[in-house]
């Protein structure tokens, strides 16, 4: 069975200004030692998919429905409804995160060496010595030259590159089976960002973890990913096999997505090249959230009902009517 199971996600985050429905519905599967690709513009809800995987929710968000399977050493437990001081021996063991700005994971206050032995302290009950001598080879196996003094060093003192390296190595520190890489290497240069590529690459392949990867940019998707996921407006649209979705995209958005891939290790921020701005998700359109901006909508079909998902290959699944997915079977 697959490492992480994710069945009918619904996040909301409740606000002052109304429901936010931010993840609305969203089904995907990790397997153990693949890495899972997700796209989607800006706001369509995979930084809040990702943090639900591991609680990371602040005050007003919840997750109101859905499960998170997690076979956790061969026992399936159900992440959604895990307590905060469940969650915590989870976090950092099982399923760690890295972000796209290191400096949010590392606290100014306290030395690299300190906030990556803490975590090993806690979760492995070790010495604080053993702790540093791992944190030292850790830092030495993700390319930071000098480690036994870089250890030393404040997250401040290290430059860009060699701090999304340094939490890399914090991330891996406790033998994750899986790791969330949000945006990883966007705020990176080009070269840095084929290094932090290539170096997860590498650990995946001698740790044998899973990667959930989070990107704008459909370079690094093709490069990295086994399976691939389309999001839209908090849901999923497609998912396909990553040659099979670059090949034989099936969902109108895929296909624009696929028109807006950079030129391979071009820096992407944004992807605005489709016409029309992504609904508000606190003004949700009717029908197929998708329809006001696709090329192939079909009058009273795709602005009255939502599609439901169908099944165009193997392993290969959109929300689409121009497939079917009328939710009586007609189509
Ligand atoms: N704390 C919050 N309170 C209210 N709304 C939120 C909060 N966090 C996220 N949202 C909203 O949830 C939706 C999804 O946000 P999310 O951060 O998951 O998008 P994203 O796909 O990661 O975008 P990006 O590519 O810009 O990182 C957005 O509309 C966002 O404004
Ligand atoms: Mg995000």
């Amino acid at each position: 069975m697959a490492l992480l199971e994710v069945k009918n996600l619904k996040t909301y985050f409740f606000t002052d200004e109304g429901v936010v429905k931010a993840v609305d519905g969203v089904s995907f599967e990790i397997e153990e030692g693949k890495t899972l690709g997700v796209v989607g513009e800006s706001g369509c809800g995979k930084s809040v998919t990702a943090r639900s995987i591991i609680k990371l929710l602040g005050t007003t968000g919840r997750i109101v429905s859905g499960e998170i399977l997690y076979n956790m050493d061969g026992k399936v437990v159900d992440l959604a409804k895990f307590s905060k001081e469940e969650i915590r021996k989870v976090r950092g063991r099982h399923i760690a995160m890295i972000f796209q700005e290191p400096m949010a994971a590392f606290s100014p206050v306290y030395t690299v060496g300190d906030q990556i032995i803490e975590g090993m302290v806690y979760h492995f009950k070790i010495s604080r010595e053993e702790a540093r001598e791992r944190a030292i080879e850790l830092l030495r196996r993700v390319g930071i030259p000098k480690p036994e003094k870089m250890i030393d060093a404040y997250p401040f003192e290290y430059s860009g590159g060699m701090r999304q390296r340094a939490m890399i190595a914090m991330a891996l520190s406790c033998n994750p089976r899986l790791l969330i890489a949000d945006e990883p290497t966007t705020a990176l240069d080009v070269t840095i960002q084929a290094q932090v590529l290539d170096l997860l690459r590498e650990l995946q392949k001698d740790y044998n973890m899973s990667i959930m990867m989070i990107t704008h940019n459909m370079g690094v998707v093709a490069e990295m990913s086994d399976h691939v996921v389309v999001m839209y407006l908090g849901r999923v649209v497609e998912s396909a096999p990553v040659e099979e979705l670059f090949y034989n995209p099936k969902h109108p958005y895929t296909s624009l997505l696929l028109r807006s891939i950079p030129v391979v290790g071009k820096r992407v921020e944004r992807l605005e090249v489709i016409e029309g701005d992504v609904p508000d998700p606190r003004n949700m359109p009717k029908g197929c959230r998708f329809h006001p901006r696709c090329p192939y909508r079909m009058k009273g079909l795709c602005d009255e009902k939502e599609p439901v998902e169908v099944e165009v290959g193997p392993k290969h699944k959109v929300s689409c009517f121009l497939y079917g997915g009328t939710e009586d079977g007609a189509s």
